[in-house]
C-alpha cells in the first residue's frame, strides 16, 4: 500500500509521517518512508541541487530535476517495496509537482500530467493525506523551528522557502483544485489541530477505508 503526505511546507508532514509509521510498524507492518525528492544515491544529489542550489533555477529545469529524482526512487525503491507487501509512506509525491511547478509556478497542467506519468509509470497512491494550514502560519512554524525572523531572502532559508507568501498562496490553492478533482484518493486534515488529533484522525481515515492501521 503507498500513502502519501502533501501540504505546503510546514504543514507538518514529517511529524505526522514518523507517527504514523511508529504506530503501523507496532501494528506489526513492514513500513518504509521516503521523502521527495530523494531516497536514493542518485536523487539525494538531485535533492541537493534543487534545495541548496543559490543559482536561479528555470521552472522546467526545476519540473525535470524533480521528475528524475523520482523515477528513480519509483524504479529503485518505491515498486520493489511494494512488491515485497512492504507499506510505503511518501513525504511528498507528484500532487507537489502540480501544486508548486504546475499551480505555484503556472507550467502547464496538461503538460505536467504526461511529465509526471513517465516518472512515476503511472503509479498512484492509494491515499493521499493532506495537511491544509495557512502559509502565513506554516512559514511562521519554519521560521520558529530555526528561529529566525521573519524574511523571506533570510539565506538561511532554502531555495523553495524563499519563494515568497505570494507563491504559497497560489501552491495552497492548487491543492484545492486537486482536492476537488479527486477526492476519492485524498483525505484533507485541518494542520492547526494538535499533533495527536491529526494523528488519531489519520489512523481512523485509514481504519475506515482499508481496515488498516486498527
Ligand atoms: N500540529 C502542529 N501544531 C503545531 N506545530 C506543529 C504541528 N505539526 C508540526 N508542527 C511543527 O511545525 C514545524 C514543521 O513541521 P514539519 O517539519 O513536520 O512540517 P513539514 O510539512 O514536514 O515541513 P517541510 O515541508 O518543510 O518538510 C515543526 O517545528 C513542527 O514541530
Ligand atoms: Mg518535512
Amino acid at each position: 500500500m503507498l500513502i502519501t503526505f502533501e501540504g505546503i511546507d510546514g504543514a507538518g508532514k514529517s511529524t505526522q509521517i514518523k507517527k504514523l509509521a511508529s504506530h503501523l510498524r507496532h501494528k506489526g507492518r513492514e513500513v518504509l518512508t521516503l521523502r521527495e525528492p530523494g531516497g536514493t544515491e542518485v536523487a539525494e544529489k538531485i535533492r541537493q541541487i534543487l534545495l541548496e542550489s543559490r543559482s536561479d533555477i528555470t521552472p522546467v529545469g526545476e519540473l525535470l530535476l524533480f521528475s528524475a529524482s523520482r523515477a528513480e526512487l519509483v524504479a529503485e525503491v518505491v515498486r520493489p517495496a511494494l512488491e515485497q507487501g512492504q507499506t510505503v509512506i511518501l513525504d511528498r509525491f507528484f500532487d507537489s509537482t502540480t501544486a508548486y511547478q504546475g499551480y505555484g509556478r503556472g507550467l502547464d497542467i496538461e503538460m505536467l500530467r504526461t511529465v509526471i506519468s513517465i516518472s512515476t509509470g503511472a503509479l498512484s497512491p492509494d491515499i493521499t493525506f493532506y495537511l491544509d494550514i495557512l502559509p502565513e502560519e506554516s512559514l511562521i512554524r519554519k521560521f520558529s523551528e530555526k528561529s529566525l525572523p521573519l524574511a523571506f531572502e533570510s539565506e538561511e532559508l532554502d531555495r523553495m522557502e524563499r519563494s515568497g507568501l505570494e507563491f504559497y498562496r497560489k501552491v495552497r490553492e492548487g491543492y484545492r483544485k486537486l482536492i476537488e478533482a479527486e477526492p476519492e484518493r485524498f483525505v484533507r486534515i485541518n494542520a492547526r489541530l494538535k499533533v495527536q488529533e491529526i494523528h488519531q484522525e489519520i489512523v481512523r481515515s485509514l481504519r475506515e477505508r482499508f481496515d488498516e492501521g486498527s
